[in-house]
């Protein structure tokens, strides 16, 4: 058994942060930032809120377009690498929001990748759930940058997406992937560890170079064989997906892919890149505007920390 998406939700909090208030605390430009990454603007939780206030407002949004309620919900997956809690899981602390009683709730992590990997781990479980599965994907990025490097804080920002499966056939290939990161190219390190003798608060921090490279190959070998093992030619695909990293890494993916902007949805310049929350809530935003008709062809695809990527190829 498989599943399809019958609904969409997504959130950012209101507090917007532009490339001009970044000039104000570190030596960058807003000429640089646009030009490497193609990000202006980027949305920061409020001070007293959190991830599990995105995911309730996310996860409410796509109950209501897939016209289900908490009675029709038997597990809860989300992808997130900043839960503020590990005990109970950001997915648990969800459930208790939305006042479901039982059901199976569990976070999976793999950073950028962590939407695609909790939709894989949902697909397995739709075996043995005769409900409906709510998968998110949420970030609090802000609060784990360093804000006095600048190749790592403009990048980033807050944000949570949602979507809800029933059972179906409407997946056409979906895999997930981890490559060891060897060279430590991409980390969020720090929970509770000492360093010389003081405790360490958890901190980004990036090879830009080598994940760059990392992230433009990856999408090319990830999408080749998700397309061929589903036996989709790139031209039949209505609209791509792909995890907002950087613009010019997209970019890039396109043109070795052979694959026109006009089919590839971006958000980035609007909310920079908010991990495991990139692709739900692009594709939240691609179906309210109405550029996903029953029958179309999506691809979904992440790279990301870990280092993780997947692939997916979904009837919508
Ligand atoms: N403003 C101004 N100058 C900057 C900034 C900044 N915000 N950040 C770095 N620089 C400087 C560097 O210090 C360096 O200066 P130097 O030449 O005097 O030493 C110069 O710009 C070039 O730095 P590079 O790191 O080589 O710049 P690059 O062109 O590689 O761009 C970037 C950096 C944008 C981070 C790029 O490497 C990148 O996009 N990498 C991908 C990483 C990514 O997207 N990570 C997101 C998380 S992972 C994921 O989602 C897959």
């Amino acid at each position: 058994m498989s599943f399809r998406i019958t609904g969409t939700g997504s959130y950012l909090p209101p507090n917007i942060v532009t490339n001009e208030d970044y000039e104000k605390i570190v030596d960058t430009s807003d000429e640089w930032i646009v030009q490497r990454t193609g990000i202006k603007t980027r949305h920061f939780v409020d001070k007293d809120k959190g991830n599990v206030d995105m995911c309730l407002i996310a996860a409410k949004n796509a109950m209501q377009m897939a016209g289900v309620t908490k009675e029709d919900i038997g597990g809860i997956i989300v992808g997130t690498c900043t839960s503020e809690t590990a005990c109970p899981s950001l997915a648990g602390s969800l459930q208790r929001a939305l006042e479901i009683g039982c059901c199976v709730s569990f976070d999976v992590s793999a950073a950028c990748s962590g939407f695609l990997f909790a939709l894989k781990t949902a697909e397995r479980f739709m075996t043995e759930i005769d409900k409906c599965v709510l998968v998110v994907g949420s970030e609090v990025l802000s609060r784990y940058l360093n804000m006095e490097d600048r190749a790592t804080c403009v990048l980033f920002g807050d944000g949570a997406g949602a979507v809800v499966l029933k059972p179906g056939n409407h997946v056409k290939y979906l895999r997930i992937f981890t490559m060891p990161d060897s060279n430590y190219t991409l980390n969020i390190e720090g929970a509770n560890i000492e360093k010389d003798g003081k405790l360490v608060r958890a901190q980004v921090s990036m090879k830009g170079r080598e994940v760059y490279a990392f992230a433009t190959k990856e999408f090319d070998r990830v999408i080749k064989e998700g397309l061929k093992t589903a036996g989709i030619e790139a031209e039949q695909v209505d609209l791509f997906v792909l995890h907002q990293a950087n613009l010019r890494i997209i970019e890039a993916a396109a043109k070795r892919l052979c694959i026109p902007m006009d089919k590839v949805i971006t958000n980035i310049q609007e909310n920079g890149n908010i991990s495991a929350a990139c692709i739900p809530v692009a594709l939240d935003q691609a179906n309210r505007e109405g550029r996903l008709k029953k029958g179309d062809i999506v691809v979904l695809a992440a790279v990301g920390g870990g280092l993780s990527s997947g692939c997916a190829v979904l009837e919508w």
